[in-house]
């Protein structure tokens, strides 16, 4: 899978780990920073990664900062981003079979790289279940058509 990953200083640790645990595994994976633990902003790698799921240049990403939540939110600013924070394999596996995650964020602080390896390899080998799941995974992209820059509640504004 072609694999973008990304941090920021409070995450970089742990993308490194998880970077290098996925280059083995014979992933193609694209690293859009950050290169260091000097601070930076985390929606600047966020909108990297989303952006790239969204487009399709990416099959899939993974993000982490210090709690893996900023990324989250960032990343769900992103049309067609499904991005979970997961601190449990087992929740990988629900949000990948339910709710069709597309994008994986990471706690840098709170999860340590065994257990992160887990949580990607459970998210990465899930397939989404579809059925009764694709009916509600098609309402929340209905819901980012209506909420549109520019467009409000449906109407132009
Ligand atoms: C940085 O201190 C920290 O706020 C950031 O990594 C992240 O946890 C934000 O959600």
């Amino acid at each position: 899978m072609r694999i973008f990953v990304g941090s920021d200083h409070a995450g970089f640790s742990l993308k490194e780990h998880v970077k290098s645990y996925l280059e083995r595994a014979g992933h193609d994976v694209v690293d859009v920073g950050t290169h260091s633990e000097d601070s930076v902003d985390y929606p600047d790698y966020a909108l990297k990664v989303a952006r790239a799921v969204a487009s399709g240049e990416a099959d899939t990403g993974v993000l982490v900062c210090g709690t893996g939540l900023g990324m989250q939110i960032a990343a769900n600013k992103v049309r067609g981003v499904r991005a979970v924070q997961i601190m449990d394999p087992e929740l990988a596996v629900m949000a990948r079979k339910h709710n069709n995650a597309n994008l994986l964020t990471l706690a840098g602080r709170y999860t340590d790289p065994q257990t992160a390896e887990r949580i990607v390899d459970a998210f990465l080998s899930t397939a989404f279940e579809g059925g009764r799941h694709e009916r509600r995974v098609e309402k929340i992209a209905a819901i980012e058509q209506e909420y549109r820059p520019g467009i409000t509640q449906g109407k132009e504004s």
